[in-house]
């Protein structure tokens, strides 16, 4: 008796070994392509900051940054500013900051309470062996893995929820756009599982849903399996072919050049809005240089970040023909009921301010390279019972929108 018992023992004791022993496996298999790929996404760095969330930012010199591995890169000249700007042409309404909807602009990234990356250089979020580790394949990594824009009015709802994205988004479409600008109020959705996500965003898309869909993408996300916690951050996606072999998140992939030495694409966004609390938002615009061709992105009001060359967008090359603003998250009904996973601030458009995510003051910029008010503006949701979104016009919010909601509710189940 005493004997099993104590046979029994070393098997419990010897579990977490054999367990450890087949991760490990599976890892020293992989570890080759591993180190390959961190390589291949972390360059040498002039200086590392250790940002109080965890993350390290590497200062990369402007010309070694991942941009430059693409073979049609190799004799590219920098741009270290866009030539052109969009204006703002005055219309009914004007952006005044203080009001009785105030809300607080931020520009804060938290790694700034540590350091700042030497001009020159551009801040980078170093991408470590767990963060390639929990992806699906180590190659997949900073990739979106289903088709997810929203196809307003001809969305086949069967298709859509199969791939599990839902959206809540305002758009416009018919005419030519050169870029698109809005304020959002930045927000910490929950997650209910690791490999959904939640995030608020800028569409700028040209060329064909499911094919060959050139998309320029920027907001903010929470991603459990892209950054390995629930924080906040700033984030930007390009794809040239509908999400299959091209394009990434961040720097994840050669694509967007940076010049901007202050603030890191996919770093923490700091401080965020609370319910019935003070509201903090950011602006981000993306535009088309129209002597280069490039489109470029401003983040708060004074970070141009960079620019996503001309090249890699066959259908953006004269101009966007759809713009997107809203949100969307991964619906994974993982025990077979609607995720619980929140949209915007987890509230429903109908709470209003204080309460909702919202964006405001959404315009396009024209082919005279002018900010302008967006005409006939669309909105689409595949669930209005779990997140939904409300459009309107008011003075200095202009044209705004109230979006998201919790997932999961007894309208949601
Ligand atoms: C870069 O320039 C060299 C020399 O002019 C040329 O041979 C090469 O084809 C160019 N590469 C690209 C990708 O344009
Ligand atoms: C993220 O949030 C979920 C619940 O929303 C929690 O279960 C999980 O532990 C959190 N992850 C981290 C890394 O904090």
């Amino acid at each position: 008796m005493a004997k099993m018992a104590f046979c029994f023992w070393v098997f419990l004791l010897s579990l977490p070994i054999l367990i450890s022993a087949r991760r490990s496996g599976v890892v020293s298999q992989n570890s080759f392509e591993v180190k390959k790929q961190l390589k291949q996404l972390n360059k040498p760095a002039v200086k590392s900051i250790k940002s109080p969330d965890g993350d390290v930012i590497d200062c990369v010199h402007v010309s070694h940054q991942p941009a430059f591995d693409h073979p049609l890169m190799q004799n590219h000249t920098i741009q270290m500013r866009p030539n052109f700007y969009p204006e703002r042409v005055s219309e009914e309404s004007i952006e005044v900051t203080s009001s009785s909807k105030s809300s607080k602009p931020i520009i804060t990234q938290l790694w700034h309470t540590k350091g700042r990356c030497p001009k020159g250089t551009i801040p980078v979020r170093r991408t470590k062996r767990k963060d390639l580790l929990r992806a699906s394949t180590i190659k997949s990594y900073g990739k979106k893995v289903h088709i997810s824009t929203p196809k307003p009015r001809s969305a086949d709802p069967g298709f859509t929820s199969q791939s599990g994205h839902q959206h809540a988004i305002a758009y416009v479409e018919g005419d030519k756009y050169y870029g698109a600008k809005a304020t959002l109020n930045v927000w910490e959705p929950k997650i209910q599982q690791p490999n959904e996500f939640s995030l608020s965003q800028i569409w700028v898309l040209g060329g064909t849903f499911g094919q060959d869909l050139n998309s320029i993408e920027a907001g903010w996300q929470v991603s459990p399996d892209l950054y390995g916690d629930n924080n906040t951050r700033l984030f930007t996606y390009w794809t040239s072919d509908a999400y299959q072999a091209t394009g990434c998140y961040n720097l994840l992939c050669s694509g967007f050049i940076q010049i901007n030495n202050e603030i890191a694409m996919g770093a923490s966004i700091y401080p965020v809005s609370g319910y019935k609390g003070s509201q903090y938002d950011i602006n981000i615009l993306v535009w088309k240089d129209p002597k280069e061709g490039n489109w470029w992105m401003q983040f708060g009001n004074n970070y141009v970040l960079g620019y996503w060359p001309a090249f890699l967008f066959p259908y953006l090359s004269d101009s966007a023909s759809m713009i997107e603003w809203g949100g969307e998250v991964v619906n994974s009904e993982s025990e077979g009921q609607h995720t619980s996973t929140q949209m915007g601030s987890g509230h429903f458009p109908e709470e209003g301010f204080g309460k909702s995510g919202y964006f405001r003051n959404i315009q396009i910029v024209d082919g005279s390279n002018n900010l302008r008010d967006p005409k006939d503006i669309g909105t689409f949701t595949e669930q209005p019972n779990c997140y939904d979104v409300k459009v309107g016009k008011m003075g200095e919010w202009g044209n705004y929108f109230y979006y998201g909601g919790p997932g999961r509710n007894p309208n949601c189940p």
